[in-house]
């Protein structure tokens, strides 16, 4: 029988171990899933509240979604951009649909990094200016330039520094100096971003980015008037605005289709990834027609607009319509908040709980304290594991659990999910 120890060897021997997989010495070997469960090697079955990084939106192998991409593989597979084919047409039509204000022209690719460098070029070509802001604690992808746009230290490999990246103060409410109010956290991220433009540009800049809610920074969330504060000043400095939706997009953060609606503004230019397939790989850089228009000159994506692609993307936005999962998200995700502001009451070792929709967090510290407990995060992640619960890390130190059950959750699944996490908590503390 191949056992989990056995492929865990042979993976040592070939894979980089850059790539390192959760749960230390009892890794996930993952054999089979459908819906909301994953099947280990040995038989297991686990309930599955990460969704592959917040990738498997609407449930694994979810019958609809393949049915429609093996039609497609059986009909015409690939034709890289030379070619035009109309579902590809189709999807960029139905992102232009449902995304907010002049949202129009799409282009396609592979990845999370590649829709992000997409929109910095768009941004750079567009104004003629080459300086980016993004926020401390991103995680904007592994490219050069991605590795650059992101602002935490385990993420920036390989001696990476794009000279026109700057990095603003990003409103991260628990960790700001102590005592200090709401609106005293956007002020102070409204003076950072000043500061930064005026004395590490020109006065110009060709944009600024962020993640709606940090998610690799560990689900952070901005207070409510954080971007109607920032935009502004992004805009007298010549900048354009992109809305990194890789995690936040696609209804997740509840109630609505895209993270940065929550905040009442408009980008110019958005980002999406993960979830939008369902598990397939497609990046995707929507952007108002005259950015879109300033990238003159050649570029293409041998992959990007894969037929197949495109079809399982277009069924994957299709079901969350016909499924209303906005809808689930922000009745399921208010479930799992109010449940998880319960255990905070609970238990010291939490310092906070917080989110959005289906996207919640629990950020461990030190009993009563708040200094990050890193150690306990990872034993609290593998003891779900074991109770049969997957779940995610992250936050720059390491102390952030992340909850991102599929947008069709049920009801009866969360209160397991619940459960588990109630049970780990009580066991850990
Ligand atoms: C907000 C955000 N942007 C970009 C990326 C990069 O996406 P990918 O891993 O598909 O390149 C990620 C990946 O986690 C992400 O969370």
């Amino acid at each position: 029988m191949t056992t989990t120890a056995a492929i865990m060897d042979r993976y040592s021997q070939v894979m980089f171990p850059a790539a390192t997989p959760y749960h230390g010495d009892s890794p996930l070997v993952a054999d089979r899933a459908k819906d909301q469960y994953i099947w280990d090697i040995e038989g297991r079955r686990y309930l599955d509240f990460f969704g592959g990084i917040l990738t498997v939106s609407v449930g694994h192998c979810n019958d609809e979604i393949t049915e429609r991409t093996l039609a497609q593989l059986q009909k015409l597979q690939h034709t890289s951009t030379i070619y035009v084919n109309e579902i590809m047409v189709r999807l960029a039509e139905k992102v232009a649909e449902l995304t907010p204000g002049r949202l129009q022209k799409c282009f396609f690719t592979n990845s999370g990094t590649e829709a992000n460098e997409t929109a910095v070029l768009a941004a750079r070509m567009y104004t003629g200016n080459p300086v980016v802001i993004t926020l401390r604690h991103a995680y904007s992808g592994r490219s050069m330039l991605a590795m650059s746009l992101s602002a935490q230290r385990p993420w920036r490999l390989g001696g990476v520094n794009d000279p026109y990246v700057r990095h603003a103060r990003n409103p991260y409410t628990f960790r700001a100096p102590a005592g200090m109010s709401l609106e005293q956290v956007v002020d102070l991220c409204v003076q950072d971003l000043e500061e930064i433009i005026a004395t590490s540009t020109e006065g110009r800049i060709a944009a600024f980015m962020a993640e709606p809610i940090q998610g690799a920074g560990g689900f952070i969330v901005p207070p409510e008037d954080y971007f109607r504060r920032i935009l502004p000043i992004v805009r007298e400095a010549g900048g354009v605005f992109i809305s990194d939706e890789v995690q936040t997009g696609w209804g997740r953060t509840g109630g609505k289709w895209f993270g940065i609606e929550q905040w009442g503004v408009e980008p110019d230019i958005m980002t999406f990834a993960k979830g939008m397939g369902n598990g397939s790989p497609i990046g995707c850089t929507i952007a108002i027609p005259e950015i879109a228009d300033a990238v003159a000159g050649l570029t293409f994506s041998t992959f990007g607009g894969n037929p197949v692609t495109m079809a399982t993307t277009l069924a994957t936005i299709e079901y969350m319509e016909a499924h209303d999962t906005p809808t689930n998200c922000a009745v399921q995700g208010q479930r799992m908040a109010n449940k998880l502001a319960e255990f905070a009451a609970e238990f010291p070792i939490i310092g906070e709980t917080r989110g959005m929709g289906l996207m919640q967090a629990i950020e461990f510290v030190q009993p009563g304290g708040s200094e990050p407990d890193a150690g306990r995060t990872i034993a609290f992640v593998d003891a779900c594991k074991e109770k049969g619960l997957l779940l995610g890390k992250g936050g720059l130190y390491g102390n952030v659990v992340r909850i991102a059950p599929h947008l069709n959750v049920s009801g009866e699944d969360m209160d397991i999910a619940m459960d588990i996490v109630a049970s780990a908590l009580a066991e850990l503390s």
